[in-house]
């Protein structure tokens, strides 16, 4: 970048128009209005010719894609809490800071959790699907019988602020008592007034949940955390509920387990390979699919891109961004 110009930042899709306005404002900004996604060549292209790229959850950074030769972007400003789709490790060894979005989001996320608990357990989907195309004969006693959700238990699986902020609906807004597995262990402090009790194991969740949240970053690590050995684990009338990431679930073992009643039903917002969701899924009636819109509300997408705006700014003033995962 030489002296004054204003630092070159490619955005690899359309964001909300007040935060392109301030990108607008604060860089030689290039947008992505017809939001075609990137091509990983393209990124390569961006990161060859910006000074800083601004991607979203949606873009592959991988380590072939970050070490580009001719690299000319050392920041990459995610739009977006999970960053499970960046090569973190690879952007460190190359020099390469990476940023997120978090805590903007984790409200609207808790919400559509537990709107997924709902629509699941009182088939609300499926009863919409039957009243637009004109099914529906008359009030019957018996006619589509739900689950309660009032009252029962919830597994969480991963307790940071999204599941918390789950919890708490879950706990104020319905009385459920939270029981939640984390890999290490919480003081009472850390879980910040959620009255919730930890479990040693998975297993132990699974084993009582009514409803089993996932709520952990997806991953390596996480991989298939819920394959089918695991919803065997789980009470034949529990429901699944995915707003974390895809790859969290065994999408075959998923299947299978809701075919053959091993679970009675799932609540997904997240998918193992985006934006292609099983037709087998989309065939089951006890399955609400949602496409990724856990943050999707104009305050939080907002506030997200004024975040990573914010970010890139620190980062071209020479200071370290507030959102630093690399
Ligand atoms: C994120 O930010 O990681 C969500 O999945 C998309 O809003």
């Amino acid at each position: 970048m030489t002296a004054n110009a204003r630092p070159k930042v490619i955005v690899t899709g359309r964001l909300p128009a007040d935060v392109e306005r301030e990108l607008l404002a604060r860089f030689d900004a290039q947008l992505n209005p017809d939001d075609r996604p990137y091509t990983a060549r393209e990124l390569q292209q961006a990161l060859q010719t910006a000074d800083g790229v601004l991607t979203t959850v949606a873009d592959r950074i991988t380590a072939d894609v970050l070490d580009v030769p001719g690299r000319r972007a050392n920041i990459i400003a995610n739009y977006g809490v999970g960053y499970n789709h960046i090569d973190v490790q690879a952007a460190k060894a190359l020099g390469i800071t990476v940023t997120n979005t978090p805590d903007v989001l984790t409200d609207c996320t808790a919400d559509l959790a537990i709107m997924l608990m709902l629509m699941v357990a009182r088939r609300a989907g499926e009863g919409e699907r039957l009243v637009r195309a004109g099914q529906w004969l008359s009030w019957r006693p018996t006619h589509m019988i739900g689950t309660r959700v009032s009252g029962k238990t919830l597994g969480i699986i991963g307790m940071g602020r999204i599941a918390k902020a789950t919890a708490r609906r879950a706990q104020q807004g319905f009385g459920m008592k939270v029981v939640f597995f984390n890999r290490s262990r919480l003081s009472p402090e850390q879980l910040e007034g959620v009255d919730a009790q930890q479990c040693d194991s998975l297993e132990e969740v699974l084993a009582q949940a009514d409803f089993v949240s996932l709520h952990c970053p997806g991953g390596e690590e996480t991989r298939h955390l819920m394959n089918a050995a695991r919803f065997a684990a789980m009470q034949r009338h529990a429901f699944l509920i995915n707003t974390a990431r895809g790859d969290v679930v065994d999408e075959a073992a998923l299947v299978e387990a809701l075919a053959q009643g091993t679970i009675a039903g799932a609540g997904l917002d997240v998918y193992e390979h985006e934006p292609r969701v099983p037709a087998a899924l989309l065939a089951m009636e006890n399955v609400v699919a949602l496409p990724h819109l856990g943050s999707a509300t104009h305050e939080t997408r907002n506030g997200m891109g004024l975040m990573a705006v914010d970010n890139l700014s620190a980062f071209f003033a020479g200071q370290v961004p507030p959102n630093k995962v690399a």
